[in-house]
């Protein structure tokens, strides 16, 4: 149970609290629905400050950045977990990685260009790599399924060694119809693949892009619908399966703490102001702020008045509205709101350098433990004309 009175007493607002028992909880609820066959890779992109708590609980972690590389590199996670993905592989991160490290589990080829530079750096320090081919789901990532075939038929007197395809089709996927249809097309491209070609496809690894139901209302049998992905995943025979997801591992640990530090009436709204806002809390689906997210407030309180209420943060937009018109108990300054299932992308997906406003604490609670990750850091300095000594 995280302490969140003596987080606040502590840290302050507005911060994220990363629960660590919880994200752990949360994984294994996973791994035990999904079943042993299918290992999980968890999307760094989601979160990095949880990223090394889940270490002994996941298979591999998908990189897709330089920066997500460093951090993982520097929390000294097994480079034996690691896939490298992403759209734009730079020749120097790249080089560096396989020039200097030979352990690194897995590549992904996201482009016939992308094949050219591993290729050509695999045959300049003689180094064997594992790579996945990324299909396409409709977009600029990965490449069409004749790219995929190019790719394969290029592949001769190479160090490169294909090990299957990975393929993302998109986040908070509700259909099973959908992933359904998408695992009945790998399986048939697949075996398309293997029979013309001299090639075992040993793996496909999938990211469902698992839900997560963020607001009041929105609960849904997860044990069922699990199930179902289960038996859909099922219908793949005799190639290992990796699960990639991020959102859904992430989300349920987190949450954002922000004070409530002005009010004020006016004849267009009921107006609460906290001290952090659109730059630090993004949820999904989140248009216009209609929707009510899982919250809770403190101090706890016996009233039984009640108030409607629009949440502003602090923002000079008028879109910096987290809540319209949410009805709660009758507020004061100093409330605080914590705000659930923040642990996936919210930190990163807000607009966090406008109004040079710091970035927000972040704390990961361990049991009766809390750790502070990361220091406020103040924008105002990433904002700042420096002159840059050239
Ligand atoms: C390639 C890839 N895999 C996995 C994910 C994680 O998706 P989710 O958070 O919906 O599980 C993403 C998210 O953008 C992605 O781009």
């Amino acid at each position: 149970m995280v302490e969140y009175e003596k987080i606040i007493d502590k840290y302050g607002t507005p911060s994220y609290v990363y629960d660590i028992d919880e994200l752990l909880k949360r994984v294994n609820y996973l791994k035990s629905k999904l079943g042993p066959k299918y290992d999980l890779v968890y999307a760094v992109k989601a979160n990095s400050f949880i990223a090394k708590e889940l270490e002994n609980d996941i298979s591999r972690y998908e990189i897709c950045s330089p920066g997500e590389f460093d951090i993982c590199n520097e929390l000294n996670i097994d480079h034996q977990k690691m896939v490298i993905s992403g759209v734009y592989k730079d020749v120097n991160t790249i080089e560096n990685m396989i020039k200097n490290y030979d352990d690194i589990l897995k590549y992904t080829i996201e482009s016939i260009n992308q094949y050219e530079l591993l290729d050509q750096l695999t045959k300049k320090y003689n180094r064997k790599i594992n790579v996945l081919i990324r299909l396409t789901s409709g977009n600029q990532f990965g490449v069409c399924e004749s790219d995929v075939r190019k790719i394969i038929e290029k592949n001769h007197n190479s160090l490169i060694i294909i090990d299957g395809l990975e393929y993302f089709s998109g986040t908070q996927k509700h259909s099973l119809k959908l992933i359904n249809k998408e695992i009945e097309h790998l399986i048939e491209f697949t075996d398309e693949l293997e029979k013309d070609y001299d090639l075992n496809i040993k793996e496909i690894e999938y990211g469902p892009g698992l839900p997560v139901f963020y607001y009041q209302g929105d609960e849904f049998d997860e044990d069922a619908f699990l199930e179902e992905i289960k038996n859909i995943l099922d219908k793949i025979k005799n190639r290992k399966v990796a699960i990639e997801i991020g959102r859904s591992i992430a989300a349920s640990c987190g949450s954002y703490l922000t004070k409530v530090v002005d009010m004020k009436k006016n004849k267009f709204g009921n107006y609460v102001i906290v001290d952090g806002g659109i730059n630090h809390l993004v949820y999904y689906g989140q248009t216009m702020a209609m929707k009510i997210p899982h919250y809770e407030i403190l101090p706890k309180s016996d009233t039984k008045e009640t108030a409607t209420y629009s949440l502003c943060g602090s923002l000079c937009t008028t879109n910096d509205f987290l809540v319209k018109n949410i009805t709660t108990r009758t507020l004061q300054i100093n409330d605080v709101f914590i705000f659930k299932n923040v642990g996936a992308y919210s930190s990163t997906e807000g607009i966090s350098l406008f109004l040079s406003r710091d970035l927000p604490k972040v704390i990961l609670n361990k049991g009766k433990t809390t750790i502070l990750v990361r220091e406020n850091i103040k924008t105002s300095e990433l904002n700042f004309p420096k002159e840059v000594k050239e």
